[in-house]
């Protein structure tokens, strides 16, 4: 009951995370926070009661005006050794990130993430990249949402880091809708992967891979030109090797997906692959129609392998040249599609079909309904319903198993 109490009152001077916390304040939230903790037995509340003033304070400064867990401020202030006596610094912290249009909340993320910023130094360390992010058309819920993915941009140098990132992408011709993306991904927004992109575009003009194919701010292209010039050149041979063209469209795909796979990774999808029934061959020629087929999750696909393999008794070759059908969901496409045309095999409807059952479930949703559905609504008024997935096979006493001495597709 006391706890709760106390909770609230915490909860109602949270939203206090106000750039003018006075004396006052501070000794009422201290009392409202060693109360709080002094109530309870647990670990943290004695751990914070042993502590000197000066962490105290951290700590109930980051619960009260920041809105972070007592453990979460007690492992700011111990582990990233932030620590403050008064609340200038941090109030003129807070203050700055409003000034540029940061909320409440937005703050409070932003410290939860990153609480060393609260002891930097606001008008020397801060301001100077906070104008430069605002001299971009940074400010408010863009920089927001920069924050939130990449807490720690505003622990980062200005002349060292920062602004060399943001001139390498300027002369990538990143479009400026784009930047923010950029920005709020550490892992692109770097000095050395930026200017290893800018290094390999020679390399890919050398081998006449036309500039539209890969847009920099489509960030697949961007990854595989993420890496030293040497493993991009090795990659680059390899995929031409594996017969993609420089001047396909699937080029650029099978680039990035070689990039990110490495060998044991590659092997393992070859031995998952193997196991259906697919040759190396095979492989190869699913990753030629559609590279980004080695992403696909195993967990995903194997359910419908089985499927068109065991139940619908397709030839493995026959799916390797249509990989894009393990991306369709099986319980809302796969089945009821496959449902749709076993009942109208086992009524007789279907006698000789010419396309393959895997081309069937590959076209589009307005060539089945015509050709499967309403075509045959006067003798099976149940197909609409099968093909929505309301209902199954099973409910007219079918399942895929059984042939009826119909003649396959
Ligand atoms: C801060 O702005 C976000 C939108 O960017 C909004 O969802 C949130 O409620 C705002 N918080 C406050 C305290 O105004």
């Amino acid at each position: 009951m006391f706890g709760l109490c106390c909770k609230r009152l915490q909860l109602l001077l949270v939203p206090s995370c106000s750039t003018c916390v006075t004396h006052f304040d501070y000794i009422q939230k201290t009392l409202v926070f060693s109360r709080y903790h002094s109530s309870k037995s647990s670990v943290l509340g004695s751990e914070i009661d042993d502590k000197p003033q000066g962490q105290s304070f951290t700590v109930a400064y980051l619960i009260n005006s920041c809105g972070l867990s007592p453990r979460l401020a007690l492992s700011a202030s111990k582990k990233m050794r932030v620590h403050f006596e008064s609340p200038e610094k941090p109030d003129s912290v807070i203050k700055l990130l409003k000034n540029y249009g940061l909320n409440e909340t937005h703050i409070s993320q932003l410290v939860k993430k990153c609480p060393i910023l609260l002891i930097y130094n606001a008008d020397k360390t801060l301001l100077p990249k906070l104008e430069f992010f605002s001299s971009i058309g940074l400010s408010g819920t863009d920089l927001a949402r920069i924050f939130r993915f990449n807490a720690n941009i505003l622990t980062l140098s200005l002349d060292a880091s920062i602004r060399p990132c943001y001139d390498i992408m300027k002369t990538l011709q990143i479009p400026q809708e784009k930047i923010p993306y950029f920005i709020s991904n550490y892992h692109l927004f770097n000095a050395k992967v930026l200017t290893n992109v800018a290094r390999n575009i020679p390399v890919l003009k050398a081998h006449d891979v036309p500039q539209s194919s890969f847009p920099l701010w489509v960030p697949f292209y961007f990854t595989a030109l993420a890496f030293d010039s040497e493993k991009v050149k090795a990659n680059v041979k390899r995929v031409m090797s594996m017969g993609f063209l420089p001047s396909s469209t699937t080029f650029m795909r099978a680039l990035y997906v070689i990039s990110v796979t490495d060998a044991s990774k590659w092997e393992q999808k070859m031995e998952f692959y193997n196991k259906w029934g697919w040759t190396e061959h095979d492989v190869l020629l699913a990753f030629r129609k559609n590279p980004l087929f080695m992403a696909f999750s195993e967990k995903n696909a194997s359910p419908k392998m089985e499927f068109f393999l065991n139940k619908m008794g397709c030839q493995p070759a026959d799916l390797a040249g249509r990989p894009d059908i393990l991306t369709y969901s099986l319980e809302k496409r796969i089945i009821p599609r496959c449902s749709v045309i076993r009942l109208l095999q086992l009524k007789g409807l279907i006698v000789r079909e010419d396309l393959s059952i895997i081309t069937i479930v590959h076209k589009n949703e307005k060539w089945f309904l015509e050709r499967f559905v309403i075509k045959y609504q006067e003798q099976v008024p149940e197909l609409l319903s099968i093909l929505q997935g309301k209902k199954g096979l099973a409910e007219f006493g079918l399942g895929f198993d059984e042939r009826g001495g119909v003649k396959q597709l």
